[in-house]
């Protein structure tokens, strides 16, 4: 059956360009013949709003409701003012979209060099909620500027929201050869949104008997990341606490140049965004020394979450490949050239 894939790119600031274009390469590689491919890309990111002032123009968004996936490169340059392009675009396409899985798979390739002493063995996938904790602007400044100021941040978290997050872990580890699923939190503080997460994980977890349950308070957690990541298989958290431990599970399989992510909207109601972890590295950027690998496996969770599950494993297994036989330096595009090459052939 012949189908037509819409997607939006917004290759964004510094390397997003040029790690994009390599990701485009191998997701055009890695698609059956009879699969069109039908891309659209948007100009965002500090360009744009050095022009106009925009982040997210409306008649943007309304677009890309349109697109069946976004890719996304990164967006952020040192010209711009520290959270104007995160919120004004990143966050509010998660809301708009509402982003609320976000996954991030943390796994240590053959070959790739970890900071961790021995050969730890680590493949675990961390399922971030995305729309909801304290990310979702609750607060306020009082006072500002006077020794009396006063700033809030409040944690929203909701029954509902908790739920399909939880819920959409369970059925990721039920699907996984180990079927281990973690929850990470901190709930022996911050006890209101704890023992709501606590008592769902609970409940939800009645319907999946044949998955094996963990706690984990964050710093813990953060611990084990280091000295048994092989402990993990599939974990939950919220907003802020998936931010800081995806980070380190980045650092602990190899670095930020191989960090995949996908915000999802499992209900299709709204496209969903997958994007490297990194940032648009303006230490490097416009020198062809970035990796595209995290766009290419971030390429690889676009092909599944379409339904492409063969296509997936195949550009898993050429970055597999390509890494397990990496020498030297190559620039972006050679690495780009090599995978995509490897995908084809
Ligand atoms: P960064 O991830 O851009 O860079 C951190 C370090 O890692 C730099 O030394 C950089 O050269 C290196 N690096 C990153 N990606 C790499 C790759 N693919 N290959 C090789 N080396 C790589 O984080 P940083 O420097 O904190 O932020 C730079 C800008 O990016 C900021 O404006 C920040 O707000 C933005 N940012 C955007 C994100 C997004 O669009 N989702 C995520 C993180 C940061
Ligand atoms: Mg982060």
């Amino acid at each position: 059956m012949s189908r037509t894939i819409r997607l939006a790119v917004i290759p964004g600031d510094g390397i997003g360009q040029e790690v994009v274009a390599e990701g485009l390469k191998v997701l055009r590689a890695a698609l059956p013949t009879d699969t069109k491919l039908e891309t659209t890309e948007y100009d965002l990111g500090a360009r744009l709003y050095h022009r106009t002032g925009e982040t997210l123009p409306d008649a943007v968004l309304e677009e890309l409701k349109g697109q069946d996936a976004i890719l996304l490169g990164a967006i952020g340059d040192p010209s711009v003012p520290s959270g104007v392009l995160e919120r004004g675009l990143l966050l509010k396409l998660r809301f708009a979209f509402d982003h609320h899985i976000n996954l991030r798979p943390g796994k240590l390739f053959p070959n790739v060099k970890s900071p961790l002493a021995g050969d730890p063995q680590i493949d675990f996938v961390v399922v971030r909620e995305g729309t909801e904790g304290p990310y979702v602007g609750n607060g306020g400044t009082l006072r500002t500027g006077t020794p009396q100021e006063v700033a809030t941040e409040v944690s929203l978290n909701t029954a509902f929201g908790i739920e399909r997050v939880v819920r959409d872990a369970y059925r990721r580890a039920q699907a996984r050869p180990r079927k281990k699923l973690t929850l990470v939190h901190k709930n022996n503080v911050l006890v209101h949104a704890g023992h709501l997460w606590t008592r769902i994980f609970e409940q939800v977890g009645r319907e999946f008997p044949e998955v094996t349950t963990d706690y984990l308070h964050v710093d813990a957690a953060t611990i084990f990341f280091v000295t048994q990541p092989e402990r993990f298989d599939v974990i939950v958290t919220d907003n802020l606490f998936g931010d800081i431990l995806t980070d380190l599970a980045a650092a602990v399989t190899g670095g930020i140049g191989l960090a995949a992510s996908g915000n999802i909207n499992p209900s299709g109601d709204f496209p969903s965004m997958f994007e490297p972890v990194h940032g648009s590295a303006p230490d490097i950027a416009g020198q062809g020394k970035a990796d595209p690998t995290a766009t290419v496996l971030s390429v690889a969770m676009l092909l599944e979450h379409l339904g492409y599950a063969v296509e997936a494993a195949a550009v898993e297994a050429a970055v597999a490949a390509d890494l397990t036989e990496r020498t030297g330096t190559r620039s972006t595009s050679e690495v780009g050239d090599a995978l995509a090459a490897r995908v084809s052939g």
